[in-house]
């Protein structure tokens, strides 16, 4: 008799205990919206997603002709790509790990360490900002300006402009499309009601991340993406020349240096290896138990950070279908390419 009363008890239990941790976590997270509308306070229209699209595609906006906001937030890859810093201008590497575009226009802590500012508060620092690690927004807009196609596609989406071939509204274009990058996930069914779309195990991995305390620093609609805390690092020889806070890092108990940084969203975390600003961790354990032992002063278990990553699994979401777009073919006046390794 007894095995029986216990499967019953475990039944009665089950859905109170799915709709109390389910309240808890509509406490610290919300589902991702099904559409976005506005961003950086202007309409998202469908001339600007096309116009955008075409742009984000464009590797003709860099001063080489090769890279393309695509080669580095790839959305066939996770909206990142699989590098631990980015290669940029001039073939150098650059310091920091490029982050996921999916989702990216919800989050309101911007970059690693939020040296520009909210880029839906000033508009025009995306284009800046991307276009700035691979060429010059002059030369940009000339390029631009050179495709008859191009200028038409800039007229179509902005009317009411005299001379709307500008890096302010391929800007608001590329934002546009960005917007539209929002990848719905297991874990958002579940928040809005659906039990079966969590495993039990990321049940129980979303319960210790709640209480381990992950959930003080990864939390809101991006579980992360909105505030900066300190992480450890620690200098590693052969970095000299780039800025102390974002050289190579490994992560160490009490070595007294603190730098901040922006958690990261961990929606498509499974998607978006290598893990960290400096892309220095490629297993996410890995990447679980180093933040329990850096930001928590825990060690986990095998047996939970398997857990906790059942649960992050649960973020990795849908994107939306994206047809490649035909680009513009040049005139005569579009720049050539200057070549990859020129003196500065
Ligand atoms: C050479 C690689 C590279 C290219 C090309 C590139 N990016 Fe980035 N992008 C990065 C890196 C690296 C970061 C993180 C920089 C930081 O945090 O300081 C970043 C950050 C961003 C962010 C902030 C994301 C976040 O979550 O904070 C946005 C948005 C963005 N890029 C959009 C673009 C757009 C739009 C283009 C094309 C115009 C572009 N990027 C081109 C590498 C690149
Ligand atoms: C005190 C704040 C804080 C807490 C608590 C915290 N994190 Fe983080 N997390 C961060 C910061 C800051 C970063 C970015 C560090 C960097 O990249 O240099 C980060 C990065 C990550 C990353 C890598 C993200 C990426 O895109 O590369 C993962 C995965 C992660 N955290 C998971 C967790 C888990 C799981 C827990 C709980 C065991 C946790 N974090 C607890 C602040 C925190």
């Amino acid at each position: 008799m007894r095995a029986p009363l216990t499967v019953l008890l475990a039944c009665l239990a089950l859905p109170a205990a799915a709709d109390s941790l389910r309240d808890h976590a509509l406490t610290l997270f919300e589902p991702l919206p099904d559409r976005i509308d506005t961003v950086a306070g202007h309409p998202v229209t469908p001339e600007q997603v096309d116009l955008g699209r075409m742009l984000y595609f464009d590797p003709r906006i860099s001063d080489t002709g090769q890279f393309a906001c695509a080669t580095c937030h790839n959305p066939a890859t996770g909206g990142d790509s699989n590098r631990d810093t980015s290669i940029g201008h001039a073939w150098q590497t650059g310091p920091q790990n490029a982050p996921t575009i999916f989702n990216a226009t919800l989050n309101s802590a911007r970059f690693w360490q939020g040296w520009a500012e909210d880029l839906p508060a000033t508009g025009d620092s995306l284009l800046q900002v991307g276009a700035e690690r691979t060429g010059t927004p002059e030369r940009m807009v000339a390029t631009l300006a050179s495709m008859p196609a191009y200028v038409d596609a800039f007229t179509r989406t902005f009317p009411d402009d005299a001379d709307p071939v500008t890096f302010a509204n391929a800007t608001t274009a590329l934002e546009s499309f960005i917007a539209t990058l929002v990848t719905p996930a297991p874990f958002d069914a579940w928040l809005k009601g659906e039990d079966s779309a969590l495993s039990p195990q990321a049940r129980e991995g979303l319960a210790l991340f709640i209480d381990k305390g992950c959930a003080t620093c990864h939390q809101g609609v991006n579980l992360g993406g909105n505030s900066y805390h300190p992480f450890r690092v620690i200098r590693t020889p052969g970095t000299e020349g780039q800025p102390e806070s974002i050289q190579c890092f490994s992560v160490v108990e009490d070595d007294g240096t603190q730098y901040l940084f922006r958690a990261g969203t961990l929606r498509n975390i499974t998607l978006t290896s290598p893990y960290f600003s400096e892309g220095s961790v490629r297993s996410l354990p890995l990447a679980i138990q180093i933040m329990g032992r850096t930001q928590l002063g825990t060690d986990l278990s095998d047996e939970e950070t398997d857990r906790i990553a059942a649960f992050l699994e649960s973020l990795e979401g849908t994107p939306p279908p994206i047809t490649l777009p035909v680009l513009p073919r040049e005139s005569a006046l579009t720049p050539a390419p200057l070549p990859p390794l020129r003196e500065e």
